[in-house]
């Protein structure tokens, strides 16, 4: 297996991605937690030191063991772990005068395997950059194997002791031929064979769950999502009946949302589950609340009290699991730098672990998306169930700007379910990474038959993404909104106007709260 030290990059968890995706198995593990006594027990095939926001130059700022360098195996330096490298290695690093950032083209200078099926000497290649520093003297036994405009270094080679090191990211899909440098490294430096499956991963999962939860108990949250449903199902595979799940209806779930989830796991699954039906009590506490931050904790705060009311009378646990992906954790991995700002306060149980004194399960954490939906197929998830379009944990709550009422969640959820039958009969369903409709708290003049309307807004809304991260708005033909919105119209009662939002992810964020 290959170890990746992680400096703290946002996109570390992409190195493991790639990997995965070319059929390697490795393991992040931070830098300061990497010590001799652990790489001897871990004993990798190869370490890729990731990126970080440090500079070299800092004060204290991290390193690689030394003993990486001298196990006699292949080592990848990626932008922060090129620096170090060249730093330990007896090479020095400065503050660029041209910082890089983003795109950039490199020019191959030398033969190298890294870059074998890329072009040979002379070739240019895009790549993403974002560094500050640069490496201006190489170690001894390097040589640059590619240069950019800016950089003398951008990628340097001792083939004799397969040390590399490269200053851009290939593991981010900005360098479009990133996977086959990997795959380079792995595979023809590193002579590993890419057997790696999702198979495995489940297998590796159930082992480490057993080895965390001991004979312990656990009790998982159940959202209705495909994360949370897919930790479940892992977890009962992992330890049986020891697992209880709580599942809380809040009354902001999608048209006939809460049955299913209820039926699939209790009927289908077997899995001991305990459902809680409180829709007048989020409806309540929501009750002239239109600010979106306010209703995002107030659903969170009520969500946890119910949460708790619920694990209590299930007989509590020792462990709480949680479906979180690597996304959700994105902002809590990197070390250096202040907080990143709140965009939106997300919805979890956060808190209650501390509150019931439970410890943390958290499988799927470092899994992306679509990862989760295979590791799903892999347990036997049903397909419509694992290929379910993503949806927030504060609900409709959040598709109703302004003040939350039971009426306008009934439109809303009307609505949208006519909405998304008709983005199933088109055969778009599965080309859209999310879809769903907002009732807007604005009313506009309509006239139908002879009569004159005053009724709701509708917004349509449909994303493509990878991750969820960025977006782009879906394409539909007109003729495709046209029969929505005559459908919606038709046959929901207080809605006489729909619009389609073409806004994008930056600047747009996919929720409209
Ligand atoms: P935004 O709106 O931030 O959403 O672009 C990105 C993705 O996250 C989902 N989302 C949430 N999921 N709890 C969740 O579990 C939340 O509080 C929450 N808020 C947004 C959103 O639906 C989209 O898929």
């Amino acid at each position: 297996k290959l170890l990746v030290i992680d400096f703290g990059s946002q996109v570390t968890q992409l190195i493991a991605r790639r990997l995965r995706e070319s059929g390697i198995y490795c393991e992040i593990h931070p830098f300061n937690k990497v010590d001799d006594a652990f790489l001897q027990k871990f004993a990798p095939k190869a370490v890729i030191l990731s990126g970080g926001p440090a500079s070299v130059h800092g004060e204290g700022t991290p390193r690689a063991p030394q003993r990486v360098f001298e196990m006699g195996i292949p080592v990848l330096g990626i932008c922060y772990g090129e620096q170090t490298m060249c730093a330990q290695l007896g090479g020095s690093v400065e503050p660029a005068q041209e910082r890089e950032f983003g795109r950039a083209d490199i020019e191959i200078v030398a033969e190298s395997p890294l870059f074998e099926g890329l072009g040979g000497v002379g070739h240019s290649e895009r790549v993403w950059m974002s560094h500050g520093d640069r490496v201006n003297a190489i170690p001894q036994g390097f040589h640059p194997i590619a240069v950019t405009r800016h950089a003398p270094f951008a990628a340097i080679a001792d083939e004799s002791r397969r040390f590399y090191g490269v200053q851009f990211h290939p593991e981010v899909v900005n360098t479009p031929r990133g996977a086959l440098i990997l795959r380079n490294f792995t595979h023809r430096i590193a002579n590993m064979h890419g057997d790696w499956t999702m198979a495995a991963f489940k297998d590796e999962a159930i082992a480490k769950i057993r080895e965390q939860v001991g004979d312990g108990k656990v009790i998982c949250g159940l959202s209705g999502g495909v994360d949370s449903s897919v930790a479940a199902v892992l977890l009962h595979e992992a330890i049986g009946d020891r697992l209880t799940c709580v599942f809380v209806d809040t009354g902001l779930m999608r048209h006939g949302e809460a049955d299913q989830v209820v039926e699939l796991f209790r009927e289908h699954y077997n899995i001991p589950l305990v459902a809680a039906y409180e829709e007048e009590r989020f409806l309540s506490a929501l009750e002239g609340v239109s600010d979106p931050e306010t209703k995002r904790k107030t659903i969170g705060k009520l969500f946890i009290d119910v949460f708790e009311e619920n694990a209590r009378m299930a007989g509590g646990a020792d462990f709480l699991a949680q479906g979180t992906l690597y996304p959700d954790v994105i902002e809590s991995v990197s070390f250096a730098g202040g907080p990143s700002v709140t965009i939106k306060s997300h919805h979890n149980v956060g808190g209650l672990p501390e509150r019931m004194n439970m410890k943390l399960v958290e499988p799927l954490r470092e899994l992306f998306k679509d990862e989760v939906r295979e590791l799903g197929r892999e347990l036997g998830l049903p397909e419509a169930f694992v290929g379910r379009h993503p949806f927030p944990g504060p609900g409709l709550a959040i598709r109703i700007p302004g003040a939350v009422t039971k009426e306008k969640a009934d439109i809303l959820r009307h609505a949208d379910r006519i909405y998304i039958e008709e983005i199933r009969n088109a055969g778009l369903y599965d080309a859209i990474w999310q879809a769903f409709a907002v009732l807007l708290p604005v009313q506009t003049v309509g006239v139908m038959g002879d009569a004159r309307t005053y009724d709701h807004v509708l917004a349509l809304r449909a994303v493509t993404s990878v991750d969820g991260m960025t977006a782009d708005y879906f394409p539909f033909d007109h003729d495709f909104l046209g029969r929505v919105a005559t459908r919606i119209i038709n046959e929901v009662r207080g809605v006489n106007r729909v619009v389609y939002d073409v806004t994008s992810k930056p600047p747009g964020t996919i929720e409209w709260e």
